[in-house]
């Protein structure tokens, strides 16, 4: 691998953006950096332009305050009920397994309107994507995306046959602007990209959080006290310090460069999220919600901005004050980093204490 300070060479020929101007720049690019990188179809991740537009415009109220407002009771019960009984229990808990990945499925399924039923293959699912990231091994994606796909045909035929007023049955309900039905290819891959890979990476947020508050005892009473908004700019800038969600992929169009190095149309670019959140001409080395909100890259920028961040700030908002609220937060054993490719905790044990 060849590098220089902001712009690296992997040994696949992938050029690796690690400065936060060029992330920016790239992202904002999207006619010379185009989405449309893989081979399937990822609707809306791996499309540009006018597609990717009007998928936008479908999609994103789904996501929008209204829908978010109206959850949120219901995430407020989801936490609670959650750590009241992982407290009651009386042992340690995984901050990432027990915690984070039945918070995010319980949550999601809530927002789609899937029943409990489905807890448990999706939590299954979780695992056994986060292996296959973790591998990188081709057949292993293959078959976690494979069994994502049954579960969530299954769920498209149950909502045709018997229609509720839920997300996944106004999902089978939309229509595009020439009044076209979109296809089941297309919802499953909707479903996988908006919500099945954001499970993995709700319930990695929540290991980052929970273990930077464990090593930081003496900001937890200040965090239980602050203000929505507050605690919204805390967390953020506790995931631009450790973010979890490590990169996306570009493909450029034409032949250009990036960070002065060639790159030649056709060629895989990867926009390093987590690098470009701790560049340090942009970022000084410390917590400091306030001086580094307008540069926080956490959640995407440019035209494939994370339609969840709403959802997802609100999410784990909810479950931070659930927790803040139940006890002190302590390590109660040596916490695991995950591997690379992926970033954040395998396992964060920690116990709360009143
Ligand atoms: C949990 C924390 C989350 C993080 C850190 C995160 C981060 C990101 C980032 C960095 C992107 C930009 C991708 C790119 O430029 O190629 C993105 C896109 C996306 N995110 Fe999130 N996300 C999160 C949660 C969610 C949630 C809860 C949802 C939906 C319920 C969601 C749905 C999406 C979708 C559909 C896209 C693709 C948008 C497009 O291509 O136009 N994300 N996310």
């Amino acid at each position: 691998m060849s590098s220089n300070e902001t712009v690296m060479i992997d040994q696949n020929g992938r050029v690796i953006v690690r400065s936060h101007a060029e992330v920016v720049r790239l992202a904002h690019d999207p006619e010379a950096f185009s989405s449309a990188v893989s081979r399937h179809l990822q609707v809306p991740n791996g499309l540009d332009g006018a597609a990717h537009a009007e998928m936008r415009r479908l999609l994103d109220p789904f996501m929008d305050a209204d829908a978010v407002a109206a959850l949120l009771p219901t995430l407020e019960e989801l936490a609670t009920e959650l750590v009241t009984a992982l407290v009651a229990a009386g042992a340690p808990f995984g901050a990432v397994a027990d915690l984070g990945a039945r918070y995010a499925v319980r949550a999601q399924s809530a927002w789609l309107g899937w029943l409990p039923e489905w807890e448990e293959p999706l939590l299954e699912w979780v695992a056994e994507n986060r292996v296959a990231s973790r591998t990188g091994h081709p057949r292993a994606t293959a078959e976690a995306a494979h069994r994502f796909d049954a579960i969530i045909r299954e769920l498209l035929r149950r909502r045709r046959e018997h229609p509720r007023n839920d997300v996944t049955t106004r999902l089978t309900a939309l229509r595009r602007e020439d009044g076209t039905a979109l296809r089941d290819e297309e919802l499953v891959s909707i479903l996988r990209n908006v919500t099945g890979g954001d499970l993995g990476s709700l319930a990695l947020c929540t290991g980052v959080v929970v273990h930077w508050l464990a090593v930081h005892p003496e900001r937890q009473d200040g965090m239980a006290a602050a203000s929505d908004h507050d605690l919204d700019a805390a967390i953020d800038e506790i995931l631009r310090l450790d973010d979890p969600f490590v990169s996306n992929r570009r493909r450029a169009t034409r032949d250009t460069s990036v960070a002065g190095c060639p790159v030649h149309a056709g060629q895989t670019i990867v926009l390093d999220w987590r690098a470009a959140n701790r560049d340090q001409e942009i970022f000084a080395d410390r917590f400091d919600p306030t001086a580094h909100a307008a540069a926080n890259l956490v959640y995407g920028t440019g035209a494939h901005v994370c339609p969840g961040r709403l959802l997802a700030t609100t999410e784990l908002r909810v479950l931070t004050r659930a927790v803040l609220a139940a006890g002190r937060i302590e390590l109660a054993g040596e916490p695991e980093r995950e591997e690379d490719p992926v970033a954040g905790f395998r396992a964060v044990p920690v116990r709360l204490v009143r």
